[in-house]
């Protein structure tokens, strides 16, 4: 069974913008971005710390544009359901810090938000295939997570190949998402192996013209989707 494959969705990552200006920085990719993606952090699960609900929840009353949470946090069965009652629009969580991923992704869709869940580069997919029917999305991090601006990972393709297999045998709705070192050089391999949704820090916020940045970006993408 086939399905018609959504456009490719450019979601900037707030961690490269100007945490002194985010109300600013949400508004500059305003009209362009898809989603606002917002790197939660808790030092424990990875070695940084960011910011937490109460930001997130500012975020949410002022940003133009939906907000996708990346929880990079330990403990997200406790955590991460407060994210979707707040109103983010897809919040996703690390399945190697959930203690029961089915019952967190069935609660974060009864709060209304789509439930993403993440593997690091050395989290294989094979063993949480089964979750498919519990997902809207699946991001495969493209460096370990911790971090903006760090190198791609083109080693984890093959899993970016998987998943989309999988999805495409399931014959579900569900997106792929890549999350590191996603630019105008590595945006096409995504495409190719079949990502939806495509995050970018630097190559947004880093950019002078971050609208014309996330054209460009997406442009790569489109051109080189083929499911
Ligand atoms: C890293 C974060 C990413 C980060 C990506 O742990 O999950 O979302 O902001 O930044 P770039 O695009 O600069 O690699
Ligand atoms: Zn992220």
């Amino acid at each position: 069974m086939s399905t018609t494959p959504p456009p490719a969705l450019i979601a900037p990552s707030i961690l490269s913008a100007d945490f002194a200006r985010l109300a600013e920085e949400a508004a500059r990719v305003e009209g362009h971005a898809d989603w606002l993606h917002v790197d939660v952090m808790d030092n424990h699960f990875v070695p940084n710390l960011t910011l937490g609900l109460p930001v997130v929840e500012a975020l949410l009353r002022v940003s133009p544009v939906p907000i996708d949470c990346h929880l990079m946090i330990d403990d997200p069965d406790r955590w991460a359901p407060s994210y979707a009652e707040a109103g983010a629009q897809s919040v996703t969580f690390h399945v190697e810090a959930a203690s029961d991923p089915q019952a967190l992704a069935r609660t974060l869709r009864a709060a209304g938000a789509r439930a993403g869940m993440a593997l690091k580069p050395g989290t294989p997919w094979a063993p949480y295939e089964d979750l498919l029917p519990e997902l809207d999305m699946v991001l495969v991090m493209t460096v370990e997570p911790g971090f903006g601006g760090q190198s791609f990972m083109a080693d984890q393709l093959p899993k970016v190949r998987a998943v989309r297999e999988s999805v495409r045998a399931a014959g579900g709705e569900v997106w792929v998402q890549v999350d590191g070192g996603v630019s105008v050089t590595t945006i096409e391999q995504c495409a190719e192996a079949g990502a939806d949704v495509f995050v970018a820090g630097s190559a947004v916020y880093g950019a002078e013209d971050a609208a014309a940045a996330i054209g460009h970006l997406r442009a790569l993408a489109a051109e080189h989707r083929h499911r």
